[in-house]
């Protein structure tokens, strides 16, 4: 059976009436959890069961991969970095990489999280005096880029960390509007075309400049970040490193995929502790009871359960890529429904973390779903923010214990609010998106800041 289907101008008219994440959750709620949008020759189909994301990430992979759906992706942003290769390239590169990121592995990168988030307390203290509104989400992306070129390349000059951030914004940017709409080739002299490309330059130049610098430096002086990991890492079988083409479009990637979501997370999760009082009540409890002032070490986040239990929560009604997208190779089926070859399957994180058949009451904003007994009583997939089955994030425990990290440093001592009457209006920019931004205004928890300790 097809399922229902939606045509395009109903598609467009829709879209332009609510926006596309409205939208798309009307239709859900119109037609059930599964249903299709023809643009053209093109067929998305959403499936918002977790039953259809254990089928398509895990159950049947096979019959998934990231086809021409991704190519803007691969042209535009990555090349064949992680998040867009497919095959036997993306296992031997999974492989290689897969070791840099377990748990244990990123534990290195604590200091640098909790010296940045420090850092960022410290410009907080001087906005709190002066007052003034500033635009969150600026803050957590700032906060979030340093952390990961530290973690990646050693550097972070707040200059690198500036053109950087912003360099990606625009390449993002141009990126999605391919992948949505019309713009004409890379040759023609547009102005976005021009700054796409001056953009491109800087980063492709930046990076190739940081690896040859590398290079050029006795391996004994290499500091222990991923780029040295990322060169000295061996196929199993060849024996053989990486090409300069690969390792330059990993780095790349973990840098465009290691930022920007994170940075939405924490942005949301201010949002959702200003809008929650008796939760940021509990969480400055636990806060105030484990660390008593002072900086957190990785050892005091064993004792912050609720702390990582709000961003888990935020993660839930706010993750940061609220949709995402597998190609189906050959014909297969969801349920009744065909799903043809061809087919774009758009899972999605933000309607399946809000399915009423397994959440009570989904848009309540409660931390306590996230016992671990709680957990545990959970399907599998009802949960998927950082998608799932082998294609499942890589950077996920490493932006878990950095939002741990960035929230237990930070909440403890400002609670920033929200300008009176403000609205949240949720948006898919590719990325979860705010369309009023996030302005608030910086205040400290107590009159005098704790004496700290390391
Ligand atoms: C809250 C933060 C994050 C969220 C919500 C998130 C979400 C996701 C999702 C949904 C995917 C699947 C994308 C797709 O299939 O198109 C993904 C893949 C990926 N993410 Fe993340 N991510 C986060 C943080 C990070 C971080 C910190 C890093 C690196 C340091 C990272 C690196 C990657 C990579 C390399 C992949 C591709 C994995 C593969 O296909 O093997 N992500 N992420």
């Amino acid at each position: 059976m097809k399922p229902p289907t939606i045509g395009v101008l109903s598609f467009l008219a829709g879209v332009r009436r609510e926006g596309f994440l409205a939208f798309i959750g009307s239709v859900w709620r119109e037609h059930g959890d599964v249903f299709q949008v023809r643009i053209g020759r093109k067929t998305m189909l959403f499936a918002m069961h977790p039953d259809a994301v254990a089928h398509v990430s895990v159950d049947n992979r096979d019959n998934y991969a990231k086809l021409e759906t991704y190519d803007a992706v691969r042209d535009y942003l990555i090349g064949e970095g992680l998040v867009a290769s497919n095959g036997e390239l993306w296992r031997r590169q999974r492989k290689l990489m897969a070791p840099f990121f377990t748990p244990k592995s990123i534990t290195t990168y604590a200091a640098v999280m909790i010296r940045d988030a420090e850092t960022l307390g410290e410009r907080w203290e001087g906005l709190a005096t002066e007052g003034g509104e500033v635009e969150i989400a600026e803050e957590m992306t700032l906060v979030t880029a340093s952390i990961i070129l530290q973690a990646m390349f050693s550097t972070q000059t707040v200059e690198a960390v500036r053109q950087m951030k912003e360099a990606v914004e625009t390449m993002v940017a141009y990126a999605n509007r391919r992948m949505v709409g019309f713009v004409p080739p890379l040759w023609v002299p547009t102005p976005f075309n021009q700054r796409y490309k001056r953009v491109r330059k800087l980063v492709y130049d930046t990076i190739s400049g940081l690896i040859a610098e590398r290079r050029a430096t006795p391996e004994a002086d290499w500091p222990d970040d991923l780029l040295s990991r990322l060169m000295n890492a061996r196929d199993e079988e060849t024996g053989e490193p990486m090409t300069e083409l690969l390792l330059r479009d990993e780095s790349i990637t973990i840098f465009f995929a290691g930022h920007e979501t994170t940075a939405r997370t924490l942005t949301f999760t201010w949002y959702a502790l200003a809008a929650n009082p008796l939760v940021a009540d509990r969480l400055h409890e636990e806060l105030d009871r484990v660390l008593g002032g002072r900086t957190p070490t990785l050892d005091d986040l064993h004792h912050l359960p609720y702390t990582l239990q709000v961003v888990k929560e935020v993660l839930r009604m706010y993750p940061a890529a609220p949709f995402y997208v597998r190609d189906a190779i050959g014909p297969d089926r969801l349920g009744e429904f065909e799903v043809p070859a061809g087919t774009a399957v758009m899972l999605s994180p933000f309607y399946t973390h809000r399915h009423p058949d397994f959440w009570e009451d989904p848009e309540r904003f409660d931390p306590d779903r996230w016992t671990p007994e709680a957990e545990k009583a959970r399907h599998r997939h009802a949960y998927h923010p950082f998608a799932a089955g082998q294609r499942i994030c890589i950077g996920n425990n490493f932006s878990l214990l950095e939002s741990h990290i960035v929230l237990a440093v930070l909440a403890q001592r400002f609670a920033p609010r929200l300008r009176d009457g403000y609205v949240a209006r949720l948006e898919n920019e590719g990325v979860l998106a705010l369309k009023d931004g996030l302005p608030m205004v910086i205040e400290r928890r107590r009159a005098e800041p704790q004496a700290k300790t390391a």
